[in-house]
């Protein structure tokens, strides 16, 4: 099949099957051009409760998935690959939480979004990397719990008055981004301004004039007077925020800071899911509905 049949046929089942694509920002090119919605996971999840469609192909990783489904239950969210996880989110079971939720008796525990959903079950309220310091904040505590990422949770105890007790997890892509990658970009590029998502280590977080979140940064291109960025983050972004922004460059602050993950899926994984509608994501009604809890009181602040 050439590429223009694959495409064709996507078109035809998407309308056969009542079906909508989503693609993270870290997708891979082809993924993103066949996308009806490109976004963060927050975003993404958004999009998948509130769509008309019966069917959500959902081109990210597992967590992003199982969070659409929790939020659509009524939908069939596809997973074009089975094996696309993260890596951070499975750095924590909810066994272990259970056990570490021991030593700290009556603590309030906040989840990133990049968790499992049995994680998510067991805790108070969810955040994603754009209402993080927000959502902390929301709590009614002074001292937190806060799972899986350390460099997420470092960020945030600079931002609050609160003393945040991490788990010590993190995403190695973003890890990966040392401060000596920023400093040699600046080098080559002077006039750039330096953004970082805050899953980067702190030492990253210092040298960068604004931390967003992926949603954020798309969002932050488009209306910047500045004709030049350089992006500390996963760099399959870069080519969304070439393409909504010609006039303007964007640098990866690391070329090779990409998440294998995200890119396991293809435009004929995308086929292949709509033809077969696999894989199927199901969370199991009571994980779903405790996870969807923590989601929810997210979504209300
Ligand atoms: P965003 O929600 O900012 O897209 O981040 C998701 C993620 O996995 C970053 O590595
Ligand atoms: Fe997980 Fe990191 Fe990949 Fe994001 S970039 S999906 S946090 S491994």
């Amino acid at each position: 099949m050439t590429k223009k049949e694959v495409l064709e046929r996507i078109q035809q089942l998407k309308k056969e099957r009542n079906a909508i694509i989503l693609a993270h920002n870290y997708q891979l090119p082809e993924v993103q051009d066949v996308a009806d919605y490109i976004g963060d996971s927050l975003g993404l999840s958004q999009t998948a409760a509130a769509a008309e469609a019966q069917v959500i192909v959902f081109c990210g990783v597992h967590f992003m998935a199982e969070t659409a489904s929790i939020l659509a239950p009524q939908k069939t969210v596809i997973l074009p690959e089975i094996g696309a996880g993260c890596p951070m989110a499975d750095m924590i079971t909810a066994s272990e939480l259970v056990e570490w939720k021991k030593n700290y008796p009556g603590r309030k525990v906040v989840c990133y979004v990049n968790t499992t959903a049995e994680v998510k079950a067991e805790c108070d309220i969810c955040c994603t990397s754009s209402n993080a310091v927000r959502v902390v904040n929301s709590v009614d505590e002074e001292e937190i719990l806060f799972v899986p990422d350390k460099n997420l949770a470092a960020y945030i105890a600079r931002k609050t008055n609160k003393k945040i007790i991490a788990w010590d997890g993190y995403c190695y892509i973003h890890n990966k981004i040392l401060p000596k990658d920023i400093r040699e970009r600046k080098a080559l590029y002077p006039q750039a301004e330096v953004w970082a998502h805050p899953e980067c280590r702190p030492e990253v977080i210092d040298l960068a004039d604004k931390v967003l979140s992926t949603g954020k940064m798309v969002k932050e291109a488009s209306e910047t007077s500045k004709k030049e960025v350089i992006i500390a983050t996963e760099a399959g972004i870069i080519y969304r925020l070439k393409k909504e922004n010609p006039n303007k460059n964007f640098y990866p602050a690391k070329d090779l800071a990409l998440c294998s993950n995200m890119k396991k899926i293809n435009l004929r994984k995308v086929l292949t899911s709509l033809e077969k509608m696999i894989y199927k994501i199901e969370v199991p009604q009571e994980i779903g509905q405790r996870a969807r809890g923590a989601i929810e009181k997210m979504v209300k602040i």
